[in-house]
């Protein structure tokens, strides 16, 4: 059996869904384009007979990408498949997604019918679909309660009258793993003309089974996965896409492939989290904020010695750039030596006992402890006045009505100069001066404001991140002129650049 296994994403339909997740057209087309970028082989851009505004988004979305297969949902109803095939009519290669419950519930409470009619239904949707396109996809909803035999025929029916794909949903998230790949492998051996379609799972993850369902499922036969960016969908979601392509990814001796490029995995989440405005859990599988970060001593020794003492993925075959070290009193030497040693300070021996005692007693007070608490331990503050590059003054106009203008001078080595920029905000407008300033090629890649209490008149605190040809530099300030300290912050990360 060929070892290709197709990714199907269905983001923009099973996972726009979610209450508060829609997207309007032009940011579809946004996480399309991100999709192809990632590889996908499929995109399930909509379902064009409920709502105008998802036919124009497959529309648009057939016209935006033209490597994936795109593909629009429908029932089981003449109507739908002929607005699906209207919408698909730009797609370069386009796929009907047709179907129709197929479980006792479904049968009986939902369509109020019988076995043999939901059978002829279903034949004749995907004749009708047939006529419009040539790659038609079968769903029997809620194949995972549906009685095994039961499906077995309907899947012969609708491969003998022309599906290509038959999906093989476990619509409320109801199997366990043994009993789903079961189900794949009774119409892989029962169905006698299985080899004229490729077998697709689509599992919720209602029991938070949806990844081990749907690997059950491709070792048992099936070759089209169904997934989301992030498992986002209905309830508790659906399969997510990371999570089936880096368990393929990391055990080779499956021997899977699939067209991913796992490079684009973290960028497409986070494009897919912040459009959607639904963020992702921190413990989250491969895309949360602490899958690659470290915080007891006894792990974090271990990834600086070797990172698979601790880690089966490099962050970077998913496109984070480092393993993160999170401080706290349960951080050892080696941890605090090698976050200090990226702040750029250097302590060995009995200097960096010393130090680690200090760390120590104030990890006690504290949960974390930030790279400010470390500069300070690290006698920072003489270290800023030393500083070669020093924030000399500022002068910021900003209000509703003028355009935000930023005058700054700054001394290097003594010498002041002084440079003023317009922006979009005051901030932007002050950093654009600096980088006019020190003329060096700079790139913000991450700014972080936060208030130490809640007071308006408290401390600001700055945390920026810059990356200078492929290195990157941290810098902080904090201050009671949120401006003045971002703009420290700045040239304080511009200073670290050897
Ligand atoms: O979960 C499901 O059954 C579905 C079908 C409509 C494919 O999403
Ligand atoms: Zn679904």
């Amino acid at each position: 059996m060929d070892n290709k296994v197709y990714i199907f994403d269905t983001t923009l339909r099973d996972g726009e869904q979610v209450p508060g997740c829609q997207l309007n057209t032009i940011e579809k087309i946004e996480v399309a384009r991100q999709l192809e970028k990632l590889g996908v082989d499929v995109i399930e851009a909509g379902f064009p007979i409920s709502s105008p505004g998802d036919f124009n988004s497959v529309v648009e979305i057939s016209k935006a990408v033209s490597n994936p297969t795109i593909c629009a949902l429908t029932r089981a109803v003449k109507k739908d498949i002929e607005v699906a095939a209207d919408a698909l009519k730009f797609a370069k290669r386009g796929r009907i997604h047709t179907g129709i419950g197929t479980s006792p519930y479904h049968i009986k409470y939902k369509l109020n019918s019988n076995e043999d009619e939901i059978v002829e239904r279903a034949v004749a949707a995907v004749k009708y679909a047939k006529r419009f396109v040539e790659d038609v996809e079968f769903y029997a909803e809620d194949a995972g309660r549906s009685d095994n035999e039961y499906l077995a025929r309907v899947v012969e029916a609708v491969i003998a009258a022309g599906a290509t794909v038959i999906n093989i949903p476990d619509t409320t998230g109801y199997c366990l793993p043994k009993e789903y790949g079961e189900k794949i492998a009774y119409l892989v051996n029962n169905v006698p003309n299985v080899d004229k379609a490729i077998l697709s799972t689509h599992c919720h993850n209602d029991l938070g089974m949806a990844t081990a369902n749907t690997l059950a499922g491709v070792t048992n036969g099936a070759r089209q996965v169904e997934v989301t960016i992030n498992g986002l969908g209905e309830r508790a979601g659906n399969t997510s896409l990371e999570e089936v392509v880096m368990a393929m990814k990391s055990h080779h001796d499956l021997n899977y492939n699939t067209g991913i490029d796992t490079k684009q995995i973290m960028k497409t989440s986070k494009l897919v989290s912040t459009l959607m405005r639904m963020p992702v859990q921190a413990n989250k599988a491969i895309v949360g904020r602490n899958a690659f970060a470290h915080s007891s001593g006894i792990h974090q020794d271990g990834v600086l010695k070797n990172r698979e003492n601790y880690e089966i993925i490099d962050p970077a075959d998913v496109g984070v750039k480092e393993s993160s070290i999170v401080l706290t009193a349960r951080s050892g030497r080696a941890a605090l030596k090698h976050r200090l040693h990226v702040l750029g300070y250097e302590f060995e021996g009995t200097e960096l006992d010393d130090i680690y005692q200090q760390f120590l007693d104030l990890a006690d007070k504290k949960k974390d402890v930030a790279d400010e608490d470390l500069e300070a331990l690290a006698g920072s503050e003489k270290e800023k006045q030393d500083r070669s590059i020093k924030l000399e003054s500022l002068q910021v106009i900003s209000g509703s009505s003028t355009i935000p203008t930023a005058t700054v001078a700054v001394s290097f080595n003594g010498d002041v100069f002084t440079e003023t920029a317009s922006g979009n905000g005051p901030i932007d407008a002050a950093f654009t001066a600096v980088k006019a300033l020190v003329k060096r090629k700079v790139h913000l890649e991450e700014f972080l404001i936060q208030a130490i209490t809640r007071g308006s008149d408290d401390l600001g605190k700055v945390h920026v991140q810059v990356e200078h040809k492929g290195h990157t530099y941290y810098g902080f300030s904090a201050n009671v002129d949120i401006i003045t300290a971002s703009v420290e912050a700045f040239l304080d990360s511009i200073s670290k650049i050897g």
